[in-house]
């Protein structure tokens, strides 16, 4: 199977695509879900962004689109989904990582904004009303860079703040989130959330 026919099965088929992907040589980054998230987090994702004070989900780091195009297509919430790809676990390029993704979230309803996170975060209020937006933190893990993600969140008065990687000793995440925020309110697997951040 060629990279192109693997990365559409993870296009279509992301759940088979954890076990498929294991016997192709491909060096992941050490989880099962590929950079991305397992079944259960995504469920709370969903849950959370069906939450009635949510109008529009904010994914920062989106990688191939999945999350986002699972969360429009089971919520009806606007999804802006924001990456600046510097990262993917198939050592594609840059620019190759931009396309797939594009072509993945076409037609999905998911707005791509090519970008680094902080800018973003915060122009945030050009883009919508923060108070009515859940901003999921997936883009860089390092301490400092979410920490300051988080940060911006709060500068923006975003009505819930929620993240990936709490409690995996590999990343900064756990730290941050604590200092700004003590415990979150919920944890599910390495889904982190905080509501009503003002
Ligand atoms: C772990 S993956 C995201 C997985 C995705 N949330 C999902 O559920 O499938 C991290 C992504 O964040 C992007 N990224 C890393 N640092 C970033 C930054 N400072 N700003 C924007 N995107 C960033 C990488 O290019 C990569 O696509």
């Amino acid at each position: 199977m060629n990279k192109v026919l693997q990365l559409w099965r993870i296009a279509t088929h992301p759940r088979e695509l954890r076990m498929a992907l294991s016997g192709l040589g491909v060096r992941l980054a050490g989880d099962d879900a590929l950079g991305g998230l397992t079944d259960a987090e995504t469920a709370a994702l969903v849950r959370w962004a069906k939450e009635p004070v949510v109008d529009a989900f904010v994914e920062i780091g989106t990688l191939f689109g999945l999350t986002a195009r699972t969360v429009a297509q089971l919520t009806g919430k606007r999804v802006v989904a924001v990456d600046n790809f510097c990262w993917n676990p198939f050592g594609l390029t840059s620019a190759q990582h931009e396309a797939f993704t594009r072509k993945i979230l076409s037609g999905g309803g998911v707005e791509l904004v090519r970008g680094d996170a902080e800018p973003f975060l915060a122009s945030l209020s050009g883009r919508m009303d923060p108070s009515r937006a859940l901003v999921f933190l997936d883009g860089s893990h390092a301490y400092a860079d979410v920490k300051r993600e988080i940060e911006l969140c709060k500068a923006q008065c975003v009505g819930i703040v929620a993240g990936h990687d709490f409690g995996n000793p590999r990343f900064g995440v756990t730290r941050a989130v604590r200092e700004v925020f003590g415990e979150p309110d919920e944890v599910v697997g390495m889904c982190w959330i905080k509501r009503a951040v003002r």
